[in-house]
């Protein structure tokens, strides 16, 4: 009988994994909680939500899913985890409290304060008064972070003294962020250039994935707002072998031994958010799961089945797997609606799509949702458009020339996906 797997959560990132798991020669036979248009072809959508923890064990226990895999941070962070090994269901993810390593952002300073792992300067605050006081004597510009999970909009990186003290007191006094601003970490300033390395980890063996690099702000030449992702690219240029195998040694290692010993091994996928500053990588955050759209950049290289890996992880044997991945590269642009991440419109009709798979693109949903035979725009970021390719150049080609393809009312991507490699001299 095929293996039966569930995938909790319904974005581009869950798309891939999906889409990954979908091409294991095992032919697992899958399902999605709540999923989206896209992962409809691929898997049998449930309408149960990513943090209903309840719900989602129910429907485990009574079609009899043989693994679980955990997408986004909020269910990890409730404790998914920790409630299905209690009643014996296998699932991939941290624990709740490994998973603080993401909830926390002061736990997770805490972590790499005793694991030694590089990390710009930093002090927490529990209360107004002493935040405020502090920041007049800090210097310019200074990142104030709201401890808790924020989705991605908790972190302020001020140029004045008065934006900084506003941020804190956003985040404190009238609570933005609801009991995850109630601390805040006020943090040293570092000008670099940022990359993402994820890697898998079973709690004692770690085995890194590819480099990757997004693109968070909303314009071209990285300008406007941030957003949740406007695109990624993989290999990034700047992780070069020397880097990556530094960052495994002296940041995932440390992490993931430091973590055990305090009595919270991680198991999953832990992500780590670095600067790299005259090519040193500072550790600016972990998370504890793969990040977005980094996934749909960095999946579709992984040569070794994804469904191996995860089973690896899940029972401790990681050191008995070598994970392989294509010497290609991938670009992913992210098509949104007109005005994210600022309010914006659904229930526009995509048009373009293609009908069949592409061997050198791939459509991933985001926010997209099915009325009869037609798709939908149903979020801020609807889809993302990854091209592969034996260069960075070709791949980008291949992105756009798909992404041009595509249309639906006030469809906004960024036209530099991958500027950044170019450039690149590590
Ligand atoms: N110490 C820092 N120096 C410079 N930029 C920072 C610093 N910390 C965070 N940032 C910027 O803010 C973004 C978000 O911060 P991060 O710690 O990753 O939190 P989150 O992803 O939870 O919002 C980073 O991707 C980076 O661009
Ligand atoms: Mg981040």
């Amino acid at each position: 009988m095929a293996v039966k797997i569930l995938v909790i959560g319904s974005g581009g990132r869950e798309h891939t994994m999906v889409w990954k798991l979908a091409q294991s020669p095992r032919k697992p036979r899958l399902y999605c909680a709540p999923g989206n248009a896209g992962i409809e072809s691929l898997a049998t959508c449930v309408p149960i939500n990513a943090d209903d923890i309840a719900g989602l064990k129910t429907f485990v226990q009574s079609e009899q899913i043989d693994l679980t895999v955990v997408g986004p941070e909020a269910p990890l962070a409730l404790g998914i985890v920790d409630e299905f090994r209690e009643a014996k269901l296998k699932i991939f993810g941290p624990t709740k409290s490994a998973s603080r390593i993401e909830a926390s952002k002061v736990f997770s300073k805490e972590i790499m304060a005793s694991a030694k792992i590089r990390t710009p300067a930093a002090q927490s605050f529990d209360h107004l008064a002493p935040a405020l006081a502090y920041l007049e004597q800090h210097e310019l510009p200074v990142v104030v972070k709201a401890d808790g999970l924020a989705q991605g909009k908790g972190v302020v990186v001020a140029t004045t003294h008065e934006a900084a003290k506003q941020a804190v007191r956003d985040s404190m006094e009238h609570a933005v962020f609801g009991p995850a601003g109630q601390r805040v970490l006020i943090e040293q300033f570092l000008d670099g250039e940022e990359l993402t390395i994820m890697a898998f980890t079973d709690g004692r063996t770690v085995s890194p994935m590819l480099p990757a690099q997004d693109h968070k702000r909303v314009g071209d030449g990285d300008v406007g707002p941030n957003t949740g992702g406007m695109g990624a690219y993989c290999p990034a240029p700047l992780g070069t072998a020397a880097l990556c195998e530094e960052v495994t040694k002296q940041v995932f290692y440390p992490a993931v031994e430091t973590l055990s010993r305090m009595g919270c091994p991680f198991q999953g996928v832990l992500y780590a958010g670095l600067m790299v500053v005259k090519g040193l990588p500072y550790v600016l955050e972990f998370n504890a799961r793969m990040g977005d759209p980094e996934t749909q950049v960095i999946l579709p290289l992984l040569k070794t089945d994804l469904l191996e890996v995860i089973e690896a992880v899940v029972e401790h044997r990681l050191d008995q797997l070598r994970v392989e991945w294509h010497a290609e590269t991938a670009v992913c642009v992210v098509m949104t609606s007109a005005g994210y991440p600022g309010s914006y419109q659904t229930g526009c009709v995509i048009d373009g799509l293609p009908p069949l798979p592409d061997p050198a693109t791939m459509v991933f949903h985001a926010g997209t949702a099915r009325t009869g035979a037609k798709i939908m725009t149903a979020g801020g970021r609807v889809l993302g458009v990854t091209g592969l390719g034996k260069t960075l150049a070709v791949a980008q080609a291949e992105a756009y020339r798909m992404t041009r393809s595509i249309t639906f009312d006030g469809a906004h991507y960024r036209t530099d996906i991958a500027h950044r490699a170019f450039a690149c001299r590590p």
